[in-house]
């Protein structure tokens, strides 16, 4: 069996295990902003031993940005992402950027246009309590626009110094919306059939790709289902699948839910409800939580792998790399990971409540993760100060010093 502490040949990187930090919102980049929070997150990671460690969602635009302390592309965020990735290499793994954007699923009071568009005319349900309410249709003009976004953040992201860029086609974001039959209600050639719906993300990757040097891995997350009725399903994330492999991806990262219609589909595990209405900053959207989160928001019971037996599928149907995740946290979990055939595993919780859980895993001193998981990293991704996990008493005074000391230096 395949040792998950091998090194592996993604591309041309060279990583020194199969252990993928995924990308977890880490809520360190204020004002779009890399801060030094965010460079520490990542450094503990790679100290801590993974493979490569991929800082979350990276808007290609600014109007990609699903709240407005969101990191977005552009040329004077390059020095600063430089640090980050040199504190990354120093900690002796690689760095991958995840390049997303939001389409209709904006709560952004920051836009450029008067609404957020997306594939089809809709109620924009994340905005809708905070007066976007509706999303509109991209033109084709607007479709390019985006495709070349993604291909200019591509290229900074390399001048930034990251070894790899994960181009974001699940979890409900854009071009996770055109993939999906429940959101894309389009008649022209981006919607209908799924060729028709899957050509914009595919354009994208073979862009991105073409913009790249072979050597620099073009990783790709998507759903294997959307998890909810009249979304994307696995027969058509398997050709998706198939048809990303043609274009060159380097990896698939397998992953499944549609945040703004079913966000505990992607985690599994416990729903925070109390503490997502205590670090809701908006009073409507408090209510809104209060009043409709326990019909609304679904809880499924957290099961270790839980995707594992709808990856299967995909590992039967191409043979490219392919990244397991959800609900990977045992040192077992991994090995596991690698006899069913997965060349990588990735992880976000059990690694936001120890980030140096790999290097124990490594050294033999653990085997098993102290993740509940109860998802209050989830909530606690919007406090300010960022992600941590609160079951960890340090990770929370950290936070609350790096706060006091980030408030302290603003002139
Ligand atoms: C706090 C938090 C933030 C997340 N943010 C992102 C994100 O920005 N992009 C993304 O693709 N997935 C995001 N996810 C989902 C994870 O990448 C992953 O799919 C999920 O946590 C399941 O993996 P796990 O069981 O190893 O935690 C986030 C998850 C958590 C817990």
């Amino acid at each position: 069996m395949t040792d998950p502490f091998s090194p592996f040949r993604l591309a041309g990187l060279s990583l020194r295990n199969r252990i993928i930090k995924t990308a977890t919102f880490e809520g360190m980049s204020p004002g779009g902003c890399v801060s030094e929070a965010l460079i520490e997150h990542h450094r503990a990671l790679a100290k801590g031993g993974v493979g490569m460690t991929t800082v979350a969602y990276c808007a290609v635009a600014p109007d990609g940005r699903t709240f407005a302390d969101q990191l977005h592309m552009r040329p004077e965020l390059v020095p600063d992402l430089r640090a980050l990735t040199a504190a990354v290499h120093a900690g002796g793994a690689a760095a991958s950027l995840q390049l997303g954007h939001c389409g209709a699923f904006c709560n952004n009071h920051d836009l450029a246009r008067r609404r957020p568009v997306g594939p089809s005319r809709a109620l924009n349900l994340v905005g809708a309590l905070s007066g976007r309410v509706l999303a509109d249709a991209m033109t084709e003009t607007e479709i390019e626009d985006v495709t070349s976004a993604f291909v200019a953040a591509a290229r900074l992201a390399r001048e930034a110094g990251f070894d790899a860029v994960e181009l974001h086609l699940g979890h409900g974001y854009l071009l996770s919306q055109f993939l999906s039959p429940g959101t894309n209600a389009r008649r022209d050639r981006f919607g209908g059939s799924l060729e028709n719906r899957a050509r914009f993300a595919l354009s994208v990757v073979e862009r991105v790709r073409a913009a790249l040097p072979p050597q620099t891995p073009v990783l790709a997350k998507l759903n294997l289902r959307d998890g909810f009725r009249g979304g994307l399903e696995l027969d058509e994330s398997v050709q998706v699948a198939r048809w990303l492999e043609a274009r060159g991806v380097d990896a698939l990262v397998l992953s499944g839910g549609f945040v703004s219609r079913n966000p505990f589909y992607l985690f599994r595990g416990e729903r925070p409800l109390r503490q997502m209405i205590a670090v809701e900053k908006s009073w409507a959207q408090k209510l809104a939580l209060a009043l409709f989160g326990p019909a609304l928001i679904h809880a499924y019971p957290f099961e270790p792998l839980y995707f594992l037996p709808l990856a299967r599928e995909i590992r039967r149907a191409v043979r490219m790399p392919l990244v397991l995740l959800g609900g990977v946290k045992s040192r077992d979990d991994l090995d596991t990971a690698m006899r069913e055939g997965f060349e990588l595993a990735a992880m976000g919780r059990a690694l936001i409540h120890d980030p140096g859980l790999i290097g124990k895993y490594a050294a033999g001193s653990a085997r098993e993760s102290g993740c509940v998981p109860c998802n209050q990293c989830v909530a606690e991704m919007d406090r300010e100060g960022g992600v941590c996990c609160s079951k960890v008493p340090s990770q929370i005074a950290e936070r609350a010093l790096s706060v006091r000391t980030a408030k302290a230096s603003r002139p």
